[in-house]
């Protein structure tokens, strides 16, 4: 089968979350199936797409509203991914060092995605099937559908996955004349509530809708930012695939960045070496359980909460805890948690930014990682954290839910069931009994590590999924 994944991210290519650990990650594996996994994503100015090596296998202009830019599609030579990367190069619009959040993220994520057709719709054949992922490739199931110059794809079969409900691209009507000429008649299939939204139009127009776990499917029905009722009308053709994690990125055994690498039969000492060097570089009490956070400092991460919740912790831990915090997002919460720093020198720090490799090391030096996350589609840091033998402190909510089980439950993690100051402190004092119960902890830790959370399963689910007649 020919699967065209259409994406604005792909690890190691560009990054912002765990949009591009999936795209980076599900096509190798569907390509060791047998099938001819490819991704097509923006050309942005990142450090892979400098220091790699391309063919331009399509040049030609892409045309939105009345302007014209010259487009190319380039092929990374070696194929060291494991599957073929495809850029698409706009110049003025999407060859940018940043991914998101300029003013004219509409018109490029437009441009993107008509050059994205514009290219296969000349291909000899055709694709067995689209895989969209997200608002950036949202408007691709309308435009097979409806746009005439898109005609000889209607019949090829379009998956919208839906990694996060809370982003929907949407726009004003004022840019409509973007869109290729269309039948007009079908309009309404890229409105919601009176703007274009190319989320919801997808999820009208795909011809099957996943989220990225079975327990999200069932949230969004009740919380989707405005999309619910479309949302569980579409549910028939909708299906919650569990997203998997890159065991060879992501394996201790292996990584190049740790300072130490272990097996679960090593965890104990493997485990202690990491953390001690994180604890060196960050002025920190290795001897003390150490509790970590690595994401976007946003709401829907319970980011805004993490500041009390440290204050509180370090207090009734009479300061016998670590803290250690990676991440970059809302300003006013990157400013109180640097604050602390102040506090509580020698037991609480922070780092405001994005480091991949630091990342690495915290999920392999922490003892708990913390998730008191609102929203979690998904999220994969817990399944990284239980690969490196790092206990999860999770809020039971969409994929956490999905993949974490309480110890009380015979399980390996420590669940919570809001995102509160208080539920999240006395998580964190449930986490610190174990860290006392030295042999209880190590058989978790043991165990959690030996758990099978590789792309294998998903990979195949998704074949699965694209082979319903
Ligand atoms: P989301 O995609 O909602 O941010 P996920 O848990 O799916 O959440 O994926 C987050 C990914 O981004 C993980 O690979 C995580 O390690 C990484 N990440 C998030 N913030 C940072 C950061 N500041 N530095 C390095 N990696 C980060
Ligand atoms: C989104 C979600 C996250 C999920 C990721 C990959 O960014 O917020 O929960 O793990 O996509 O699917």
């Amino acid at each position: 089968m020919e699967i065209i994944h259409v994406s604005a991210e792909c690890y190691p290519v560009a990054k912002v979350g765990g949009l591009a650990d999936v795209v980076g990650a599900l096509p190798k594996y569907q390509c060791r199936l047998g099938h001819f996994a490819k991704v097509v994503m923006p050309a942005y100015q990142t450090r892979f797409v400098q220091e790699n090596e391309f063919d331009v296998v399509y040049e030609s202009w892409v045309r939105l509203g009345r302007n014209d830019y010259p487009f190319r599609v380039l092929h990374e030579r070696s194929n060291k991914l494991g599957f073929d990367l495809f850029l698409v190069h706009i110049s003025g619009l999407l060859d940018r060092e940043g991914i998101y959040g300029y003013a004219d993220d509409t018109e490029r994520f437009f441009a993107f995605q008509i050059a994205v057709l514009d290219w296969i719709v000349q291909w000899e054949h055709r694709p067995d099937v689209l895989h969209c992922h997200d608002h950036h490739a949202g408007l691709v199931p309308f435009m097979t559908a409806h746009c005439f110059k898109y005609r000889q794809l209607s019949q090829v079969p379009t998956v919208l996955t839906i990694h996060n409900a809370q982003y929907q691209g949407q726009f004003g009507y004022n840019k409509l004349h973007y869109m290729p000429p269309f039948d007009s008649w079908k309009a309404g299939e890229l409105d919601w509530d009176g703007d274009i939204n190319p989320l919801a139009s997808a999820i009208k127009c795909a011809w099957r809708v996943t989220t990225v776990s079975p327990s999200y499917l069932d949230e969004l029905g009740h919380g989707a930012r405005g999309l619910e009722s479309l949302l569980r009308a579409e549910r028939g053709k909708s299906h919650g695939i569990l997203n998997g994690i890159d065991n060879e990125v992501w394996d201790p055994q292996t990584d190049p960045m740790l300072v130490k690498k272990y097996a679960h039969r090593t965890v104990e000492s493997g485990k202690r070496l990491n953390k001690e060097a994180l604890c060196r570089v960050f002025e920190l009490n290795p001897d003390h359980p150490l509790f970590v956070f690595v994401g976007r400092l946003v709401e829907e991460k319970g980011a805004d909460l993490l500041p009390e919740i440290f204050y509180n912790a370090i207090q009734q831990s009479e300061r016998k805890i670590s803290v250690l915090v990676l991440g970059s997002g809302n300003g006013d919460t990157e400013h109180r948690l640097s604050e602390l720093k102040n506090l509580f020198p020698g037991i609480y720090n922070t780092y405001i930014g994005y480091n991949e490799q630091l990342s690495h090391q915290m999920y392999a030096g922490a003892d708990f990682l913390l998730m008191p996350s609102r929203v979690e589609p998904c999220g994969l840091n817990q399944m990284y954290a239980l690969r490196y033998g790092t206990v999860p402190v999770v809020r039971r909510i969409g994929g956490l839910k999905d993949t974490v089980i309480d110890i009380g439950d015979n399980g390996f993690g420590i669940c919570h069931d809001q995102t509160s100051a208080w539920d999240v402190e006395r998580a964190i004092q449930r986490a610190r009994e174990l860290y006392d119960n030295k042999k209880l902890f190590k058989q978790v830790r043991k165990y959690m590590m030996q758990l099978d959370h590789s792309w294998d399963r998903a990979a195949q689910d998704y074949i699965d999924l694209y082979d319903i007649k």
